[in-house]
């Protein structure tokens, strides 16, 4: 398997967490006869310091090119005076929109040994394995009107879907649920808003062409509250942009820290794939941000733009194992075996 991705580390800990997926990589290159290649790009703060802006033309141009696209972080302390957009998170909105993928992959894994580290009784969490897909190009974040009336002291967004938008992203959904415990719970407000009404129908419509995957409908103010009290019994979670935003962040606590996360953008020209954590300037450079994030993303690299099914779950059991076997980085040695000490990035890394 031939495989060139992108490799945009970023700011912060961006380039010490890529550094190790990239790693992982490279291992499973070598054991599984595959030719990855890393192409290095600039992109955040450094892309500002080095060629003046947080999106350098030639990194977008150099990473359509590409296969997959690997982001670390971005953001700067030291651009804090700079107008929202020449930061090096416009970088990052830049990047997310000229690739153009519609639908926003998060699992929430409950990892039994991390079970400390989580403010969910075990009970609760034990054996929780969701994914969901947000709806990243639609709804109020992009709607028009959107305005703010300073006179006339009103603010106006706009919630608002096409179908055809709605049908292409439960597809990704059920396609992914049938390769999973083939269940789809689709969250909306459709007692109250059109467009989830609409959101409901065309997901419905959707749903007959999977007649093995089971569809449920939650409307999102009680979903906000199952996640906390039943998470176990969902598998795939379907969202609008703004509900999968609020929800997917509340499903992160079931696994604990914002160190573990991963996350693909999938639909586009090329997909991208990034840790949901940013860039950490406080602990930046000292070698104590977990890369597992950012390792779970390399997996879902293979998952989503190889179709290497077998080696990603690999990755991902040798993330348990380390874990199990009580290694931990700081943001997650509560209640870490008595008499270890947290293990550095790259010893991470190196243990996975
Ligand atoms: P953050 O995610 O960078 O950090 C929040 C907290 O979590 C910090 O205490 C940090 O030390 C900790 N943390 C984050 N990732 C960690 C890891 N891998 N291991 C251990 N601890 C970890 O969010 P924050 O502080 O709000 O933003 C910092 C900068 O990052 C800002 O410039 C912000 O704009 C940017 N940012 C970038 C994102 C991206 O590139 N996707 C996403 C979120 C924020
Ligand atoms: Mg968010």
């Amino acid at each position: 398997m031939k495989l060139k991705i992108a490799v945009l580390a970023g700011d912060g800990i961006g380039p010490e967490v890529t550094n190790e997926a990239t790693s992982i990589l490279r291992a499973v290159a070598e054991f599984g006869g595959h030719d990855f290649s890393f192409v290095p790009l600039l992109i955040g703060g450094v892309a500002i310091t080095e060629a003046g802006t947080p999106l350098p033309t030639a990194t977008l141009d150099a990473a359509l090119e590409c296969d997959a696209v690997l982001l670390g972080a971005v953001g700067d302390n030291k651009f804090n005076s700079l107008t929202p957009d020449k930061r090096p998170e416009a970088g990052l909105l830049q990047i997310r929109q000229a690739l153009g993928g519609f639908a926003n992959l998060r699992p929430s894994i409950a990892y039994k040994s991390l079970a400390a580290s989580s403010p969910l009784r075990p009970e609760v969490t034990e054996g929780v394995d969701m994914l969901f897909v947000r709806e990243l190009l639609g709804g109020l974040y992009f709607g028009a009107p959107r305005e703010w009336d300073r006179e006339k002291e009103v603010a106006i967004n706009t919630m608002r879907y096409t179908k055809a938008e709605v049908v292409r992203v439960a597809r990704i959904a059920f396609e992914l649920a049938s390769k999973r415990r083939k269940k789809v719970t689709s969250v909306d407000k459709a007692n109250v808003l059109e467009v989830s009404q609409l959101w409901r129908a065309a997901v419905s419509e959707v749903a007959a062409d999977y007649p093995d995957v089971t569809l449920e409908h939650q409307l999102v103010d009680s979903m906000a509250m199952h996640i906390m009290n039943t998470p176990r019994n969902f598998d795939v979670v379907l969202t609008e942009n703004l509900f999968g935003d609020i929800l997917s962040d509340e499903a992160g606590v079931i696994t604990g820290s914002l160190g573990m996360l991963p996350s693909a953008t999938i639909g586009g020209a090329v997909n991208l794939y990034e840790p949901v954590h940013g860039s950490a300037p406080d602990i930046a450079g000292q070698g104590k941000a977990n890369p597992l994030g950012a390792i779970l993303t390399a997996a879902m690299i293979l998952r989503h733009s190889a179709g290497l099914e077998q080696d990603a779950a690999a990755i991902e059991t040798a993330v348990v194992k380390v874990l199990d076997a009580g290694y931990r980085t700081s943001d997650i040695a509560r209640g870490q075996t008595v008499g270890q000490t947290p293990v550095t990035t790259h010893e991470m890394g190196r243990l996975v």
